[in-house]
């Protein structure tokens, strides 16, 4: 069953796009391969993954500074358990197809879910000093491809509200808000 494409709540929690949808870029138009990542490549990217992902939980008001990386960790590995050769889990390195250099990596999974077939993108990262350079873009265009081969109708992720260079990003491809998690300190 193909799911209707959602339009502009507003707020930044859940983001769906249908496959196939991603609008035109400005910059350089970069191609990337997505190589699965080797068991030798797995640890320093979960290292990196748990310190972002506690960072960001920090920056969005989730979690206090010293509760975040214990969180981080027990989340990342309650889903990565058995590391980067987890059944259903795609860890990906992507490399610049002309250059073959690594500018990424790329974190997804394809479910159903409520009689839909969706991928979930659990993480999106970019070199830093490959930032701004189309590769994220790059990236998430390969990964709708597999998404797309595989039978997913749509892509979804979560985007915490500080990450403008992130919601950019998603905008510019063409994704809509389709929930929205709101906070109000007191
Ligand atoms: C967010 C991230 C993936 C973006 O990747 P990137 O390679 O820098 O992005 P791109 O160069 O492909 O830019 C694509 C779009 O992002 C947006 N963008 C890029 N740089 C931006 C900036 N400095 N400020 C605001 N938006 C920006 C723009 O909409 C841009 O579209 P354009 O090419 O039409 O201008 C990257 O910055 C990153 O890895 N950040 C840390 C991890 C992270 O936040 N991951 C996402 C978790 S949800």
């Amino acid at each position: 069953m193909k799911r209707p494409v959602q339009r502009g709540l507003q707020g930044l929690r859940v983001l769906r796009v249908r496959s196939g949808t991603a609008a035109g870029a400005a910059k350089p138009v970069r191609s990337v391969r997505l190589d699965p990542m080797t068991p030798d490549e797995y640890p320093a990217w979960e290292e990196i993954a748990v310190r972002s992902y506690a960072e960001s939980q920090v920056r969005a008001g989730n979690w206090a500074p010293e509760v975040a990386i214990e969180l981080s960790a027990k989340e990342l590995l309650g889903l990565l358990t058995e590391g980067v050769s987890t059944p259903g889990h795609n860890l990906w390195v992507a490399r610049d197809v002309e250059t073959a250099a690594r500018v990424g990596t790329l974190w997804m999974i394809v479910r159903s879910q409520g009689g839909y077939t969706e991928a979930y993108v659990y993480d999106l990262w970019v070199e830093s000093d490959q930032r701004g350079a189309g590769y994220g873009r790059a990236i998430m265009e390969a990964g709708a491809a597999v998404a797309k081969e595989r039978g997913a109708d749509a892509m979804a992720l979560n985007v915490h509200g500080y990450n403008h260079r992130a919601y950019s990003l998603y905008r510019s491809l063409g994704y809509q808000v389709a929930n929205s998690h709101m906070r109000l300190p007191l």
